[in-house]
């Protein structure tokens, strides 16, 4: 068996994890190709009755995905910098990232598409893979482009879909739009890889785009398993009710800085990341 895309699995539970690289064996396939995680599900991995210590929360992230790398050694895992989005500075976001690759030898740093999430990524991308997170528009996905040019390891963008569709806007148009523009462009460095995947439509349009890597939700990742149908050559996306996002002429030549690469949903999908954090750290 074979698919246009990577297939990660999004969560925070090493037990999810595992069943669903059983059901990709037993189906041919060679197992999952990797693992997201964010601060949302790791809180709620590590949620107990009393908060924990900020060291006790780290290392319960680290030992999760540790958890995680042992099962799908020969793919990557996410891991997320975390801080309060009102004081973490870049240097800050660096100095996570140096600390958190050493947790396992395949993972990739998460770092937001804010100002200082891309001022570290520019540094990071030549020290380590980096995943740019909760991306919303093509603009941003320029300045990830232009932020990552001198990489020497993987770069991912992560745009989130279900995030988008849930304020009426079609998010897989961004997926679509980031890949016509990177293709386009004939400089393939950075992967789109597709998330807040909300639904089986969502994953058959992925991989009918040939998004590079497509992460999925265990819930929905069993629901596609029962038969792991693959969209057909002449696959629609039908979704209506979801207003388009146009595709825009952008150049990839400028400085990074240069692009405007606000969206409120990357702010508040940055300190909702904080406010679940806090809420099991004492
Ligand atoms: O991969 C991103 C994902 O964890 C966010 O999904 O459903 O919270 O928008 P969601």
């Amino acid at each position: 068996m074979n698919f246009s895309s990577k297939i990660y699995i999004d969560g925070g539970d090493p037990a999810e994890t595992k069943q669903a690289d059983a059901m990709l064996k037993k189906a041919g396939y060679h197992g999952l190709d990797g693992q997201t995680t964010n601060p949302s599900l790791i809180a709620k991995r590590l949620m107990n009755n009393r908060k924990l210590t900020s060291k006790e929360a780290a290392d319960g992230y680290r030992k999760t995905v540790e958890e995680m790398s042992n099962i799908i050694p020969d793919g990557n895992i996410s891991i997320q910098v975390i801080g309060d989005p009102a004081t973490l500075t870049a240097e800050d976001m660096v100095s996570q990232a140096r600390d958190r690759i050493r947790w396992i030898p395949n993972g990739v740093i998460k770092l937001p598409c804010s100002r200082p999430g891309l001022e570290a990524a520019e540094i990071f991308c030549e020290e380590g893979p980096v995943n740019i997170t909760l991306n919303f528009s093509q603009e941003q996905a320029a300045a990830v482009f232009a932020a990552t040019k001198t990489h020497n390891y993987d770069v991912y963008l992560s745009p989130f879909v279900g995030r988008l569709d849930d304020k009426g806007e079609n998010g897989m148009d961004v997926v679509a739009n980031e890949l016509s523009m990177y293709r386009a462009s004939g400089d393939n460095h950075v992967q789109v890889l597709t998330a807040s995947v909300r639904n089986i439509k969502h994953l058959l349009y992925a991989l009918w785009l040939k998004s590079p890597v497509i992460t999925i939700p265990f819930k929905i990742f069993s629901e596609w398993a029962k038969t792991f149908e693959v969209p057909p050559q002449d696959f629609i996306y039908d979704v209506p009710g979801l207003s388009e996002i146009p595709y825009r002429e952008l150049t990839l030549d400028k400085n990074w800085t240069e692009y405007d690469i606000h969206h409120d949903l990357t702010d508040s999908g940055i300190a909702k990341f904080w406010e679940d954090w806090s809420s099991i750290v004492a």
